[in-house]
């Protein structure tokens, strides 16, 4: 008898030894258990002789005793490893480079228009919007545009009804500001405007200008000059010259277009400007009494001048783009350069 439970002891021992937490509650189920093994072996004591009882008494006690603190002491020993386990998988190692986060670039439309606003707002312009969704009025009209004006066509217009349109022009802004009839007025005005062009290397279907507007007591085009020979001048460098050609535009009488020297070879010539040393770079003129009129500002008492600029077109030239549809296609490849 003494031998089985010494035999038992020792199976039950190893079985503790070696069992998964799972397993520890079988087993403790199966030994200490109200059916369990020990209890079975209680019942076994009635068969003894009564001199055997004291010692298999003791022995089964000792036995439920080891039984016992082996099941702790391994549920313990299970506990500690779970817990290395974890504590393993969760370190951090503090002396990594820690992720380099992707910082996005801004476009070069937006690069050349906060440019383009710093320069005028440094000389006391506002900066104003207008809708993209115009009425012919202000695209067209009061802009001494008359219906069946040729300049209609030359400007090929997506047209929403009749009367509504996709605006071909930011000097439709020029109108709404007038109307406002708070004088003098300094503005720009740089947004969306749209034409039903063909997609190539120097047209798009919606592109971006910014508009100039001064209105004033005796503003001639010696302001003009002035003010736009400033503009090229921080915005392509101080070496900048300036070259007005006359040009027609309706809204402005006179008008001409404005060539900076090619700021690449500095005028002498090179594929930049395409040997010719300059750079057709906005439109621009006095405003036409007419327009004034249709926009109820006394021509008698003030005069002004206005300009037109394309966004894109300096965005190119300045960051020496080749092909503007570079500035749409959104690749980060090309936009992560600015
Ligand atoms: N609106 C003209 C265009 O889109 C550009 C322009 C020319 C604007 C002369 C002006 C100006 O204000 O005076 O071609």
């Amino acid at each position: 008898m003494n031998e089985e439970l010494q035999r038992m002891r020792e199976e039950a021992l190893k079985k503790i030894d070696n069992a998964t937490l799972e397993q520890l509650n079988e087993l403790r189920v199966q030994y200490l258990g109200k059916k369990g093994v020990l209890k079975s072996l209680m019942t076994q004591m009635k068969t003894l002789t009564p001199e055997e009882r004291p010692v298999f008494g003791q022995t089964v006690n000792a036995l439920r005793d080891a039984i016992q603190e082996a099941l702790g002491g391994r549920t313990a020993q299970l506990n500690e490893l779970a817990r290395r386990a974890r504590m393993a998988a969760e370190t951090i190692d503090v002396t990594l480079p820690a992720k380099k986060q992707k910082i996005g670039h801004a476009h070069p439309n937006s690069l050349a228009l906060d440019e383009v606003e710093r320069i005028f707002v440094g000389m006391g312009y506002e900066v104003v919007e207008g809708p993209e969704i115009e009425l012919d009025e202000y695209n067209f009209t009061k802009l001494n545009i008359p219906a069946n004006h040729p300049a209609k066509d030359e400007q090929d217009t997506f047209w929403i009804n009749d009367k509504f349109l996709l605006r071909t022009q930011t000097s439709s802004v020029q109108a709404h500001i007038m109307e406002r009839g708070r004088l003098p007025i300094r503005m720009i005005a740089p947004g969306r405007v749209y034409r039903s062009d063909e997609v190539d290397a120097t047209h798009s279907p919606s592109f971006h200008q910014i508009e100039g507007l001064v209105v004033d007591k005796n503003i001639t085009f010696a302001d003009l000059k002035g003010t736009l020979a400033t503009f090229a001048q921080q915005l392509f460098g101080p070496d900048t010259k300036v070259k007005f050609r006359p040009h027609h535009f309706p809204f402005t009488e006179p008008s001409a277009e404005m060539d900076v020297s090619c700021f690449k070879c500095g005028g002498k010539g090179c594929r930049f400007c395409k040997g010719s040393g300059w750079i057709e770079i906005l439109g621009c003129g006095v405003v036409h009494p007419r327009v004034f009129e249709m926009c109820g500002i006394d021509p008698e008492q003030y005069t002004g001048f206005a300009f037109g600029v394309g966004l894109e077109r300096i965005a190119l030239l300045k960051y020496e783009i080749d092909d503007m549809r570079l500035l749409y296609e959104n690749d980060e490849r090309f936009l992560r350069q600015f």
